[in-house]
């Protein structure tokens, strides 16, 4: 005689073997929720880079123009104190100004006056610095350019070129 069926086998009618069994319908619920969040989150940080591109930047005197000597840098932050950007007095005329993290992985870039390029010291990226393109080493894309006017005596940041970033 054979013994009776234990009440939990009926409560939990899983076989061990079948406990990491997934179904076919559990499998598409779960590809169609992923794929709904990816959606959402890429959603997202497209409205927020929209939200960025269309924010209005501020105009900030950086340097005045004789406080700096050719081939001298100065530091400043721009759009906000927290974002650091590099000022480079390439002639007696000109000006040019960078975000300082480099498009790699976002080490701070130094301008060198002896090859005047910018340089990232992580992995030896280097960007021309004329125009912040990459020269060479694994940086993906420019760096991005303030734009800068003169006003008088000073240098003024109006905005930034992401050179194709986001
Ligand atoms: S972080 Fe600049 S080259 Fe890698």
């Amino acid at each position: 005689m054979s013994e009776p069926e234990p009440l939990w086998r009926e409560e939990f009618p899983v076989e061990t073997a079948g406990e990491s069994y997934v179904s076919r319908r559990q499998f598409a619920k779960f590809l169609v929720l992923g794929s709904a969040g990816m959606l959402a989150g890429n959603a997202w940080i497209a409205a927020k880079g929209a939200t960025e591109k269309g924010r209005d930047l501020p105009t900030l005197a950086i340097a005045r123009h004789d406080e700096i000597p050719v081939g001298g840098v100065k530091l400043f932050g721009y759009p906000t104190p927290d974002d650091p950007c590099l000022l480079v007095r390439l002639s007696e005329e000109e000006f040019v100004a960078f975000d300082q993290k480099c498009t790699h992985l976002s080490c701070a870039v130094y301008f060198d006056a002896r090859t005047r390029e910018i340089r990232c010291p992580c992995h030896e990226g280097r960007f021309s610095a004329l125009d912040g393109r990459v020269l060479a080493g694994p940086p993906p894309r420019p760096l991005p350019r303030i734009l800068l006017e003169r006003r008088g005596p000073e240098i003024v940041a109006v905005g930034i070129d992401m050179q194709g970033g986001a």
